[in-house]
């Protein structure tokens, strides 16, 4: 037994063999949360990387395995200036990945306006509904190669709040895959929950798969606190999970002492 698992490390690192294991396991503590709060508000994140939850979820909601009809969905980020419905908003996404496969109604889902003329008001407008729904109860993060969350790129400030920001070319030709690999339709301005919105969240899980993410966990992890690794931030919450498999763990000096953590972990502390 070890005291790393017991008293909550500000970010625990739990080593699964593949993105498919990562999947099943953090589905596996959102279905435990919605048994015990219902009505939880999850926030979901966009990319490939949580599909599996995704997925996952799905396969336990069909199974008749969790109810999730009370369940709510958060947004965590948004393309500013992508016209309405474009299939690549992040509220088509999230619509498409998550609200119709766990059959929930639209009308469950929240999202930062991406379309508004006023978008400083959107934002504010967001971090208040955010607070007015009573805070996200598990925060389900993705990773950039640079290290972002969200879409707080390097150098963003850890007390941001939700704010339109400008992405790094890195970060656009990252994300072309999605626009038919055409880096000029990628928008060069988004919307995203600020670090300081997503400390806010009750229980962070991030989930990184992937040799090039390898770099940026092992920064997130065990490196600095520093805005230069924005979530490198994770280390200021009480209740951080990083899921990573195999090859996105393949930079972590401290990886046997993560898995001989996890192997010891109390069973009745969930994810
Ligand atoms: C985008 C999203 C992030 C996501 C990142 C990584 O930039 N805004 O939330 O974590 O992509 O995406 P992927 O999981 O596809 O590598």
């Amino acid at each position: 037994m070890t005291f790393q698992s017991i008293g909550r490390p500000s970010v625990e690192v739990v080593i699964v063999q593949d993105a498919k294991a990562g999947g099943e396991l953090i589905a596996r503590g959102i279905a435990d949360l919605l048994r015990r709060k219902p009505g939880a508000l999850l926030g979901v994140a966009t990319g490939s990387t949580p599909l599996p939850v995704y997925e996952a979820l799905t396969a336990q909601v069909r199974a008749g395995d969790v109810d999730v009809s009370r369940a709510r969905i958060a947004q965590l980020d948004e393309y500013v200036g992508l016209p309405a419905g474009h299939p690549e908003s992040y509220r088509s996404v999230v619509l498409r990945e998550v609200v119709e496969p766990l059959g929930l109604s639209p009308d469950s889902f929240m999202g930062p306006d991406g379309s508004a003329e006023d978008v400083q008001a959107a934002c504010e407008a967001y971090d208040a509904a955010l607070a007015a729904a009573g805070g996200v109860d598990l925060q389900l993060l993705g990773i950039g190669t640079d290290g972002h969350i969200g879409f707080n790129e390097p150098c963003s400030s850890l007390a941001s709040r939700t704010r339109i920001k400008t992405l790094t070319e890195r970060t656009r030709v990252d994300n072309a895959r999605f626009f038919g690999g055409d880096i000029a339709q990628v928008p060069h301005h988004v919307i995203t929950q600020g670090i300081g919105t997503i400390l806010e969240a009750r229980h962070l899980v991030l989930l990184a798969t992937g040799e090039g993410k390898a770099e940026a966990v092992a920064a997130t992890v065990e490196g600095p606190v520093a805005a230069v690794c924005p979530a490198s931030a994770l280390q200021l919450h009480p209740h951080a999970t990083v899921v990573v498999d195999e090859a996105a763990a393949s930079k972590l000096k401290l990886a046997d002492y993560f898995r001989h953590t996890y192997a010891n972990k109390p069973a009745w502390q969930g994810l």
